[in-house]
C-alpha cells in the first residue's frame, strides 16, 4: 500500500537553501579547500547538491556508520560500516548530514574523526530536531531548517529504506 506523504518542506525551498548554505559555505571558506564528509546513506544526496553549489575547491569521501543495539544505543558507539578512503590530516573538513536528531552519531564521528589531525572540522545538516537533542555539546555550524519532532523522509531520508529519492521532505502519514 501507498504511504500518503505531506510535504514539509518544498522542492524548491530545499533548492534555495543549498545555494544558500553553498554561498556561505564559499565565503568562509575562501582561500582554502574545503573536503566534504558524507555520512551514508542518508547525506548523499544532499551533499551532491551542496558540492555543486559551493565555488571553492571541493573534495569528497564517504563513509558509513550504524548503531549498535538498542542496549547500548544511549552509550551512543556506533560502529564504523565503511571507513573513509582518505586521511584527514591537515584538511578542512565538513561533515554533511542529513539530519541531526539525538545528536549521538555525530558526537561520536566527531570524537573519531578529530583524533585524525584535520586542520579544522565543522558540521553541516540539511535538518536539525533540536527539541530532540540529547548531545547538547554538538555544534551545527550550517543548518538548512530546524523542524518539529516528526519523522521526515526525503532527499535521502528513509522509512524501512523508501523514499529517499524524493526531491523534498516530507512526513509519512501513518
Ligand atoms: P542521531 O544520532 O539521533 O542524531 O541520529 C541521526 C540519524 O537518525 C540520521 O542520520 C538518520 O539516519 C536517522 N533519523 C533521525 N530522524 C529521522 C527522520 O525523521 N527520518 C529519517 N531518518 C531519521
Ligand atoms: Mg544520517
Amino acid at each position: 500500500m501507498e504511504d500518503k506523504i505531506r510535504v514539509l518542506v518544498s522542492e524548491e525551498d530545499v533548492d534555495k537553501k543549498i545555494r544558500e548554505i553553498g554561498e556561505q559555505i564559499s565565503k568562509d571558506y575562501a582561500g582554502k579547500c574545503v573536503h566534504l564528509i558524507c555520512v551514508l546513506k542518508g547525506g548523499v544526496f544532499f551533499m551532491c547538491e551542496l558540492a555543486k553549489r559551493i565555488s571553492v575547491p571541493v573534495s569528497m569521501d564517504f563513509m558509513s556508520v550504524s548503531s549498535y543495539g538498542a542496549d547500548t544505543k544511549s552509550s551512543g558507539v556506533v560502529k564504523i560500516v565503511k571507513d573513509l578512503d582518505e586521511p584527514l590530516e591537515g584538511k578542512d573538513v565538513i561533515i554533511v548530514e542529513d539530519i541531526i536528531d539525538s545528536g549521538r552519531t555525530l558526537s561520536y564521528l566527531l570524537e573519531v574523526l578529530k583524533q585524525r589531525n584535520p586542520n579544522s572540522i565543522h558540521i553541516c545538516t540539511l535538518l536539525d530536531k533540536p527539541e530532540r537533542r540529547v548531545k547538547k555539546q554538538v555544534v551545527v555550524d550550517y543548518v538548512g531548517f530546524e523542524i518539529p519532532d516528526e519523522f521526515v523522509v526525503g532527499y535521502g531520508l528513509d522509512y524501512a529504506q523508501k523514499y529517499r529519492n524524493l526531491p523534498y521532505i516530507g512526513v509519512v502519514e501513518l
